[in-house]
């Protein structure tokens, strides 16, 4: 991973944003259509670093929260007639992995796009790692990584320069470049692509390269949006142990995915989107126990066959697992739970509302 302390970007990530969804007050940088040497831009005024610590929150209007990576309250978004996300509360605890869940037009670019400062809100409050992205567009951008559903073409630009690029963009002193290249491409696994043209890699190694760029500047927040599409049965696994290993690192990451058992695994959090409302929030266990949901128990016994339960809580797990062994005295060798993942969640919940 990398060490570089980032002064603060300007920036925008280079995203496939939709064009309206561009603020005019925030030009994009443009890459250079050449290989090196890339212009490195004049200082801007100090900031606070990234890392782990100190979400600020004074600026928002939504007060100090230091457990909250991310906080949305009452957040609306109108496309014209159309409410995209409507009077949205979001409340990211710091350190946590959250997915965003949501069928096709449920609001998870919006909501992302807005995180990331790169779309205005109609109304309502967000806090960003502290900061308000409408207002302190700089101060967020420097605490967060944005990876967009897809990543922006870059034509005539190999991946070494493609992150290097990114370095300069985010003012990490050319000194630095190497051992940041080496060590992102390393995490991402494309060391042996360096040279190559961005345009030239497959899909999944676009996406992996995607995420390196957004920890360039060793943001503490990651917003990721459908990271894992386009990967590989293994480059999945693999970005589900990066990304664990990203919040050991003490980082907040935002994710969203339509692969629901993907997210099962790795998800502390979730939040349930349709039609841009917000159905549910919050550890899926939680949310799957207050709904009613019931879960199956598979139990496999010495002889091979197995038997189905049906249980309402982890009370009544624990109490079947007891029940069986120590009153039954069945020889229990597996005890293992079905159907109680994230997919039966977002199927009870969601209606298949589309606007
Ligand atoms: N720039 C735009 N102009 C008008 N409408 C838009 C714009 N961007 C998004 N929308 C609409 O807003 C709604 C939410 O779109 P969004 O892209 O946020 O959904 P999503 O949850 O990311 O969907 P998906 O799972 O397909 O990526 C959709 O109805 C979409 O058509
Ligand atoms: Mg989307």
């Amino acid at each position: 991973m990398t060490e570089a302390v980032p002064p603060p970007p300007t920036p925008q990530p280079p995203s496939s944003q939709p064009p309206s969804s561009q603020p005019p007050s925030t030009p994009v940088a443009g890459p250079p259509t050449t290989g090196p040497p890339i212009a490195v831009p004049p200082p801007l005024e100090p900031f606070t670093p990234g890392g782990t610590t100190a979400l600020g929150g004074e600026h928002t209007g939504l007060g100090y929260s230091p457990a909250m990576a991310v906080r949305t309250l009452g957040l609306t978004k109108r496309y014209g007639p159309l409410v995209a996300i409507d009077d949205l509360n979001l409340n990211v605890p710091a350190g946590a992995v959250f997915g965003l869940i949501g069928p096709n037009g449920a609001g998870k670019t919006t909501t992302f796009s807005i995180l990331a400062t790169l779309l205005e809100p109609t109304s309502g409050s967000v806090e960003v790692a502290g900061h308000d992205p409408a207002n302190e567009a700089q101060q967020v951008r420097g605490r967060i990584g944005f990876m967009p559903d897809s990543l922006g073409v870059y034509d005539n630009l190999r991946v070494e320069e493609y992150l290097e690029f990114f370095a300069s963009c985010y003012r990490i002193p050319r000194t630095e470049w190497p051992s940041l290249v080496d060590g992102l491409l390393e995490l991402v696994d494309l060391t042996g692509k360096r040279q190559d043209w961005v345009d030239s890699l497959s899909r999944g190694m676009k996406q992996r390269l995607s995420l390196a760029r957004t920890l360039v500047h060793d943001p503490d927040v990651l917003i990721l949006d459908e990271p894992a599409s386009g990967l590989d049965p293994r480059a999945r696994i693999e970005l589900r142990e990066l990304l664990g290993e990203l919040q050991t690192m003490g980082k907040t990451i935002i994710i969203s995915s339509h692969i629901l058992a993907e997210l099962e695994e790795i998800c502390t959090d979730v939040a349930i989107l349709e039609a841009g409302r917000l159905l549910a929030q919050g550890p899926p266990r939680a949310i799957l126990e207050q709904l009613g949901g019931t879960r199956t128990i598979q139990v496999r016994l010495g002889d091979g066959s197995t038997r189905d339960y049906t249980v309402g809580s982890d009370a009544e797990q624990q109490a079947l697992l007891k029940r069986l062994i120590v009153e039954e005295e069945l020889p229990v060798t597996e005890f293992t739970e079905i159907g109680a993942g994230l997919e039966q969640l977002f199927m009870q919940i969601t209606e298949g509302r589309v606007q």
